[in-house]
């Protein structure tokens, strides 16, 4: 499956349409210990880097970013 969509949809809903996926809110982070809908990674820097579709452009972004400013954007995360 490509995206972090869960191709769940109603009959006659079109692929583009079951892979929409709800933001999900960031605040709590600190007291998960498994990410992603379906929770496959215990990792933040892989939820981020697993964002395709509209989030492509974000995991891209964190990716170019120096691993200080990444361990930075990890520990805010951390303290949501
Ligand atoms: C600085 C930019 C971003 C960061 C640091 C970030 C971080 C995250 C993190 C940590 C999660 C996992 C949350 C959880 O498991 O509860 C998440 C999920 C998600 N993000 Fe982002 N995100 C960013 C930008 C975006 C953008 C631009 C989009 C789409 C336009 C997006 C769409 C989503 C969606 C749909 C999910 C839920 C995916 C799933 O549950 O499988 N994110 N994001």
């Amino acid at each position: 499956m490509d995206g972090l969509g869960d191709h769940i949809g109603n009959w006659g809903d079109t692929i583009p349409v079951t892979r929409r996926m709800r933001t999900a809110p960031l605040w709590g982070l600190r007291f998960r210990t498994l990410f992603l809908h379906d929770g496959r990674t215990n990792s933040l820097t892989t939820a981020i880097t697993e964002h395709a579709g509209q989030g492509a452009a974000a995991a891209a972004a964190f990716n170019s970013l120096s691993s200080t400013s990444k361990s930075n954007l990890i520990a805010f995360l951390q303290s949501l």
